[in-house]
């Protein structure tokens, strides 16, 4: 059976649906999150990144050109960096045509657009800080926002948002900051190391193919700062990857294709 005993619990990974329902919408758009939202799931995860005029909007890249029709809107200023344009420059942008003809006209949202659409969906959220390096004071900015559309209230904070990130010290200026909420680290830390990164974070997220059974039991030993910690794995796209991470007691699978992953731990 692809469920993990821990202690005498069966436990079932939660299922994110990576960047939305991404394998069936494009990326990070509202189209996604509502395409997740119909598959009939609530954890959506996306990546936030900021503008020139200081906008926070939802982008994986750091670069606007795979995901929009920048380079034709606007030819000659390669490399296209989020950073390099203004909200009002990405607001004119087609995030949806690269993906399929049917999703044309779909924006790049700005992160308020999309905490409003989560919200409105009922949906839960993990907040990726992308690149946090290239904007500085962005995990501050990110949870005023967060505060004024009601995320920071404690009710959303027990079970609704898990903020996220590759860079440890935007996770630990998150923890530093607000420290209810919950927080994962990206990447997949030494065993020895890990007492480090409980001290502020509840959760290690990490490259399923870094995962070992030893591995995934060293991270539940270790208390974060709300409990024992949990290991989430990226991006995994298959039945029995899914059923592999399952048995090892993986606590979430994050995955452009929730209704496979979903089947697969039935
Ligand atoms: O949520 C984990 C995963 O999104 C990390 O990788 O590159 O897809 O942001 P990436
Ligand atoms: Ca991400």
């Amino acid at each position: 059976s692809p469920h993990a005993k821990a202690g005498n619990r069966i436990t079932t990974p939660l299922v994110v649906a990576h960047r939305g329902a991404s394998a069936y919408a494009p990326e990070n758009t509202l189209a996604a999150v509502d395409r997740a939202a119909r598959l009939g799931f609530d954890w959506v995860e996306n990546d936030v990144q900021r503008t020139r005029d200081g906008r926070l909007v939802v982008l994986h890249d750091a670069s606007l050109a795979r995901t929009t029709d920048v380079e034709t809107v606007y030819p000659g200023r390669s490399p296209w960096k989020v950073k390099d344009f203004t909200a009002a420059e990405i607001a004119r942008l087609d995030a949806g045509s690269w993906f399929g003809p049917r999703f044309a006209g779909a924006k790049v949202p700005t992160l308020r657009e999309y905490m409003e659409r989560v919200s409105r969906n009922h949906q839960k959220l993990v907040l990726e800080i992308k690149n946090p390096e290239l904007y500085p004071g962005i995990e501050r900015q990110t949870l005023r926002l967060l505060g004024d559309e009601g995320w920071l209230d404690p009710l959303h904070l027990r079970d609704r948002l898990i903020v996220q990130s590759f860079s440890a010290d935007s996770v630990r200026t998150v923890h530093r900051l607000r420290p209810g909420i919950t927080t994962a680290f990206l990447g997949t830390p030494p065993v020895t190391r890990l007492p480090r990164y409980a001290e502020f974070t509840d959760q290690i997220n990490a490259d399923h193919r870094s995962l070992s059974s030893g591995y995934v039991s060293a991270v539940h030993a270790l208390r974060g700062p709300r409990g024992r910690m949990k290991v989430f794995a990226w991006t995994v796209d298959d039945a029995a990857t899914a059923r592999r991470l399952a048995g090892i007691g993986t606590d979430g699978i994050i995955t452009n294709r929730p209704d496979v992953i979903r089947a697969a731990l039935r």
